[in-house]
């Protein structure tokens, strides 16, 4: 690099580094501008959980787990079923059962966390981001790290005309560059923080913004521009039925299965939709059904319209024992449901008037 490039980028992470010092937001899993790093218990836990998911969402489902759950070993020696209820409405539920899959690995390994962005890769459910995320924040190691806002605030700054997802190896580049040596957990939230709070996709606030003498994107006068997206293909519309079959204020409840879609979450019985076909409209009884409407719900690859039919029928002996129990619908709200079927779950509630 030379020492025109050098100067600019030195200027770009000490400006960041000023401004962070000042509006960092205070988070509960994060440490203070400038103080020792957390608990890489709580830092790693809060970065899964902020995977594909916002600040705002996470927070509570933070301290719910960090009072139940307080250090590694703790969550080790939870139940499977336990963090499934807990981690229920965050999605993605692949995180929880890699959650507890890595929680155990480290516990067995004595209940440190190794403290390179290498190994750290190799536990369950730590990809680039999640890996080097760890190692700068808990460890203090140098490390690039890059999620959306980050990709946005890095894009902008140096005015990437190539379109995602093809422009991310020059992001990261150029995220490289501007890494320095110091203060490593520092520097990779406050990206994420100018991304979330100033470096905004709609309307950035740039009148506000310590980066703005350096910002490409903001000389052109176009910020928002950048980064470029590819046009975004129509997610395939998926339908499938779900079932709600009640007896004596109580709700028949499934588990689904472990891996694929919503894997290892109780669940209401269905018809075996999946992001690839539509269910085959068979219901686990013969009828009769009554329809209670649909819901929809958007993932991350396909939408579903989940149509809900509720039994009116009074033969109950042909639902198999093993595959599934009575849960009372005075305690649902324990069940640990994901969101599509406490939305479905609504609807048969407001339908049968309970
Ligand atoms: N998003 C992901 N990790 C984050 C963090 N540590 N602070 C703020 N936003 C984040």
């Amino acid at each position: 690099m030379d020492a025109s490039s050098d100067a600019r980028t030195n200027a770009i992470w000490r400006d960041l580094l000023a401004w962070y010092d000042a509006h960092a937001r205070a988070l509960p899993w994060r440490a203070p501008p400038g103080a020792p790093a957390p608990d890489p218990y709580r830092v790693w836990l809060s970065e899964v959980m902020l995977q594909q998911t916002t600040v705002a969402a996470v927070k509570d489902y933070f301290a719910a787990f960090t009072a139940r759950w307080p250090a590694i070993h703790d969550l080790a020696a939870a139940g499977d079923e336990a963090v499934m209820a807990a981690w229920a409405g965050l999605g993605y539920y692949a995180r929880a059962r890699n959650l507890l899959a890595c929680a155990r690995e480290v516990a067995a390994r004595g209940g440190q966390f190794p403290d390179t962005e290498e190994e750290l890769r190799a536990l369950p459910g730590l990809g680039a981001y999640t890996a080097a995320a760890v190692a700068a924040i808990a460890f203090g190691r140098r490390a690039v790290v890059v999620d959306a806002n980050v990709e946005r605030v890095v894009a902008r700054l140096f005015a990437i005309g190539e379109a995602l997802p093809g422009a991310r190896t020059a992001i990261r580049e150029k995220a490289d560059a501007i890494t320095p040596d110091v203060r490593s957990g520092d520097f990779a939230q406050a990206m994420m923080d100018l991304g979330a709070t100033i470096c905004t996709s709609r309307s950035p606030r740039c009148l506000l913004c310590p980066l703005s003498a350096h910002c490409e994107a903001r000389a052109m006068g176009e910020p928002d521009r950048f980064p470029v997206k590819a046009p975004k293909k129509a997610k395939p519309a998926r339908r499938g039925q779900a079932y709600w079959i009640e007896r004596e204020e109580r709700v028949w409840l499934v588990r689904r299965p472990g891996k694929g879609m919503l894997g290892g979450m109780r669940a209401l019985p269905d018809d075996g939709w999946s992001a690839r076909a539509d269910g085959c409209g068979e219901g686990p009884l013969a009828g009769p059904w009554e329809s209670a409407g649909k819901v929809t719900h958007t993932f991350t690859h396909f939408g579903l319209d989940l149509h809900l039919a509720v039994y009116l029928g009074a033969d109950w002996t042909r639902l198999p024992p093993g595959e599934g129990e009575w849960w009372p619908l005075d305690r649902l709200g324990e069940a640990g449901l994901p969101t599509l079927f406490a939305k479905a779950a609504q609807l048969a509630l407001a339908d049968t008037g309970d």
